[in-house]
């Protein structure tokens, strides 16, 4: 593993003037308490306003992210985006497969690994996000339900380029109730044993569900967690801080 990874998930919040001043006051913090060379930090803002963060963090040590994009390459595709247009505005990587994805605009595994490789057509990082629901979680099939996830992608000839996989169990996403240590160390060491089985050693793995300031040091210190995928604390400047903090000091 290199260094620990943040990635800031902004889903559908901030004005471009919001997002402007929550990256300046994220990339001048970074900056002023040397966080940079101790992880990697992402922010994934609306692809509207990605341009406009874009302009904040150029020539900074943050990286610029998309929450998603479009399976195919280009064409008649009404309100799609595609990697290639993530690319010519900077970004570096692209969140594909969320839980909220995948709910709530039913994106199927086929679907996502289509994505997957137009991403990485553009050479840009996909963040893969897998996870449990509650029900698949008390039905005990956590381990089925991944194994399955990762399917198509562990069997992909592109599996040796470089991707991010992100454990989110659905159950914490936005809820305030974070997987326990000992839920996400087992996930972990599973999900870190299969990739490694599948020619997967690079992969850095994710934690991702209601990470706050608060239990960052306590993710961040569990084995296998190489980062952590932060929705509502990273738009609050000094609480996404905090957790970019905590990864630097594990
Ligand atoms: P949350 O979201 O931190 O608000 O739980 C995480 C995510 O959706 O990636």
């Amino acid at each position: 593993m290199t260094t620990p990874i943040v990635v800031g998930n902004w889903k559908m919040n901030t004005t471009a003037d919001q997002a402007r001043q929550l990256a300046e006051q994220i990339c001048s913090q970074v900056t002023e308490r040397a966080l940079d060379t101790r992880t990697t930090v992402v922010l994934c803002p609306p692809f509207v306003n990605l341009s406009a963060v874009g302009e904040v963090i150029e020539d900074r040590p943050i990286a610029l992210g998309a929450q998603n994009c479009w399976s195919e390459p280009y064409g008649a595709f009404t309100g799609e985006i595609s990697a290639a247009m993530l690319r010519a505005v900077g970004c570096r990587y692209v969140i594909v497969g969320h839980s909220e994805r995948r709910t709530i605009f039913r994106e199927d595994d086929q679907l996502i690994v289509r994505k997957l490789e137009r991403v990485w057509e553009e050479k840009l990082v996909p963040i893969l996000c897998i996870g449990e629901t509650l029900a698949e979680r008390q039905l005990h099939q956590t381990w089925d339900v991944l194994s399955r996830q990762l399917a198509l992608v562990s069997a992909h000839s592109s599996r040796t380029r470089a991707w991010i996989c992100a454990y989110e169990p659905v159950w914490a996403i936005g809820t305030g109730i974070a997987a326990t240590a000992e839920e996400i160390e087992q996930a972990h060491a599973y999900l870190r044993s299969f990739l490694d089985a599948h020619g997967c050693h690079h992969v850095p793995l994710l934690y991702g569900g209601s990470v706050t300031e608060e239990n960052a040091a306590s993710i961040a210190a569990i084995a296998h967690v190489d980062g952590v995928l932060v929705g509502g604390a990273s738009l609050v400047a000094e609480r996404f801080l905090r957790i970019i903090q905590a990864q630097a000091n594990a």
